[in-house]
């Protein structure tokens, strides 16, 4: 790229001559969050890439996300930057395991959290989020028998707000699992006034001493809304950005993580880059791309989950 271009205004030039809608998650970079049309948590993005009438999806997020996009708007151009960007959780679960693991339990009906792959969908009968796995498992029958997906942490979180015997796959993310207990309470101790406020995909232990839990659009709408200043925050760190931004006056700090070489940002969400996302927009490529017979059968559990969650 030329280093005399500007990049934000050359963006914004591409996103109207190719009728372009620009969707971004929290966890991205804020140059990106800034140029976004849209930004949200994973319900709010999917919801947005069902109503748009671009003609392209430029997801700056993650694969899974932007394949949710291509499902929900299939006749839509859905470009990814990088399409390196994956997920460890969605990768702690691969489809021909949990189709095995799903024979064990022909009687349960399958929930999967929206971070997995269209194939993993495809298995399932309904799709959730962080923001609304408790409500869909409540929206069933109180004997309905369950396996949740492939989070066990977030399953862990929902069985014990709702109460139900889930059967859970074994899976999580790299980066809601490093959070270390005892720093928290030290930083707890140093900033005592500090509400502290996690993600359901951190860990039990984590998630048992915390002030809120919610998705990343929960916990944002918690810092706006309660009073407190200071908020120690257990998810990625590039909430923190939107955070800042809708209360400059407040104090946000990044929930340490056990390993001193550990930070809180996401690999996969950050290999994402500016100019990754310029070139996309300007090439056209590189495209998410799927199997119409996987698209059909993974679309249905995903709008059952839209229409729950209305
Ligand atoms: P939400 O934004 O839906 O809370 O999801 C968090 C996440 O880990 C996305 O990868
Ligand atoms: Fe996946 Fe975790 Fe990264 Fe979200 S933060 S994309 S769940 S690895």
């Amino acid at each position: 790229i030329d280093p005399s271009l500007d990049i934000v205004a050359e963006i914004q030039r591409l996103k109207k001559e190719k009728n372009a809608v620009i969707l971004a998650h929290y966890y991205q970079d804020a140059e990106i969050q800034d140029i976004a049309d849209y930004i949200g948590d994973s319900l709010g993005l999917s919801q947005q890439a069902a109503k748009t009438d671009a003609d392209v999806i430029v997801f700056a997020g993650v694969h899974f996300m932007a394949e949710t996009a291509k499902i929900l708007s299939p006749k839509k151009k859905v470009l990814l930057p990088d399409l390196k960007a994956g997920c460890s959780l969605s990768d702690s679960c691969p489809p021909h395991l949990f189709a095995k693991f799903k024979e064990q339990y022909p009687d349960h009906l399958v929930i999967t959290y929206v971070n997995c792959t269209a194939e993993l969908k495809a298995l399932s009968d309904i799709v959730c989020t962080s923001s609304n796995a408790v409500q869909i498992v409540e929206s069933l029958p109180k004997d309905q028998k369950i396996i949740f997906g492939p989070d066990r942490n977030l399953g862990d979180y929902v069985r014990k707000k709702t109460g139900r015997d889930l059967v859970l796959w074994n899976g999580a993310c790299m980066v809601h699992e490093i959070f270390s207990q005892d720093k928290i309470a030290d930083l707890r101790k140093q900033f005592p006034e500090a509400k502290f406020i996690a993600h359901p995909e951190c860990e039990e232990h984590i998630l048992a001493t915390a002030d809120y839990i919610g998705s990343t659009s929960g916990m944002l709408k918690y810092t706006i809304e309660n009073p407190a200043q200071q908020f120690i925050v257990a998810t990625e760190s590039g909430i923190l950005h939107q955070m800042q931004k809708a209360s400059p006056n407040k104090l946000f700090i990044p929930a340490p993580p056990n390993n001193v070489c550990a930070c809180n940002d996401c690999p996969h969400m950050k290999l994402n880059t500016l100019e990754k996302l310029y070139n996309c927009l300007y090439y056209g490529l590189p495209e998410v791309d799927l199997d119409p017979a996987v698209i059909e059968r993974a679309r249905l559990p995903i709008e059952r989950m839209l229409e729950i969650s209305e």
